[in-house]
């Protein structure tokens, strides 16, 4: 017998793991608490479409789902229940039109998987339409406040990982500079990780505008040593102290802004400034496409479990996250606001300047 029917959605950039969440949920949900569970398809679009693109799902419709890629629900960046696109052009607030349609649609509450958009929207959903929800923190970029960890970062963290591998190699046969620009636009979780697992000298993040001189004396110093070939790893964000000219952001569809063209401009100070050859390696979506690493099973398989379990306890409004090793919960609203971006204290940072890595600034 069916106690509960909840709804389920994937917002905004897909991260590896969103599948297995999903998978979680329903299996438990629906597999053992014999509960309903519904996806809705790209985000609250399936909610407002006409018709409604919604799917029950069961633990056969999610098996294979564990190490697969993407969203089986299908994700977007724009559907903003409260500024929703009018097709003129233009947004409406479909906010009322969201809260109709669950109620219509017999749902309980919502599930929703993303990053600080998307619980920021779940959290106004909650507040002035008093619909329930809960939220699970997805992001590649690791930037949600209130958790250790995202799931999906560690698996970009991976491909950047093995991506710097691949440069070391190459960089040391031709004695080049070899950049590599990864994601975070704001955040440089996944430059710093991957650049002191890849063994980078010189880590450029959005956090610490950088010094291209500093910069420029780590490859000197290298070669001093007999080491003619550099690697550096680019956060998209990344930028140049004042004074130095910006990265070029490329416009991204209507209403966005891509970040991105910084490691480029980095390469050119630095050409500017040594004799050096340099590459750029813009790796891009490779970061976010692909299935999930064991980490990000894992955690994944913890979110939608304990997720499941705050439905259960009726404790909506929270967010599960992922606290000293430990699945708990914070208030929603605690996941909205600013971004979580790494301090200079960082112990990383100390431990990645103890181990001689350059951030561009003291
Ligand atoms: O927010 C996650 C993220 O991966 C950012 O690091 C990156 O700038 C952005 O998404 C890219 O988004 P899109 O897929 O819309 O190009």
């Amino acid at each position: 017998m069916s106690t509960h029917r909840i709804v389920i959605l994937t917002g905004r950039g897909d991260a590896p793991g969103l599948n297995a969440v999903i998978r979680a949920v329903v299996k438990y949900a629906v597999g053992q608490l014999h509960w309903q569970v519904v996806g809705i398809e790209d985000a609250f679009n399936g909610l407002l479409s006409e018709p409604r693109r919604l799917h029950d799902l069961t633990p056969r419709s999610c098996q294979g789902l564990l190490h697969r890629g993407g969203t089986i629900l299908g994700t977007t960046n724009r559907g903003n229940p409260f500024s929703y696109p009018d097709g003129e052009g233009g947004t409406v607030d479909r906010s009322a039109d969201l809260a109709a349609a669950i109620e219509d649609e017999g749902l309980e509450g919502l599930i929703t998987i993303g990053g600080d958009g998307t619980q920021e929207i779940a959290w106004k959903l909650s507040q002035s339409h008093g619909i329930p929800v809960i939220g699970i923190p997805k992001t590649i970029d690791n930037d949600l406040p209130s958790t250790d960890f995202t799931f999906g970062f560690w698996s970009a963290v991976e491909v950047a990982t093995e991506a710097l591998d691949r440069l070391h190699t190459t960089a040391e046969a031709h004695d080049r500079v070899m950049l590599l620009e990864v994601m975070g636009r704001t955040a440089g979780w996944i430059a710093l990780y991957a650049g002191v697992a890849g063994g980078a000298d010189c880590i450029a993040i959005p956090e610490i505008h950088y010094d291209v001189e500093r910069f420029c004396e780590k490859i000197r110093a290298r070669r001093r040593r007999g080491r003619q070939f550099t690697l550096i790893v680019v956060a998209e964000g990344a930028r140049p102290q004042e004074g130095d000219q910006e990265p070029t952001h490329e416009p991204h569809g209507k209403g966005t802004v891509m970040a991105g063209g910084t490691a480029q401009t980095l390469a050119r100070y630095l050409t500017e400034r040594l004799e050096v050859e340099t590459r750029v390696t813009v790796l891009g979506h490779l970061q976010r496409g692909g299935g999930p690493i064991p980490f990000d099973r894992v955690l994944a398989t913890r979110f939608g479990v304990h997720a499941v379990n705050l439905v259960k306890a009726g404790r909506w409004g929270e967010m599960v996250r992922l606290h000293n090793d430990e699945v708990t919960s914070v208030p929603l609203e605690s996941a909205t606001g600013m971004p979580r971006l790494v301090e200079d204290t960082h112990g990383l940072i100390r431990a990645a300047r103890a181990v001689g890595i350059e951030f561009g600034q003291p």
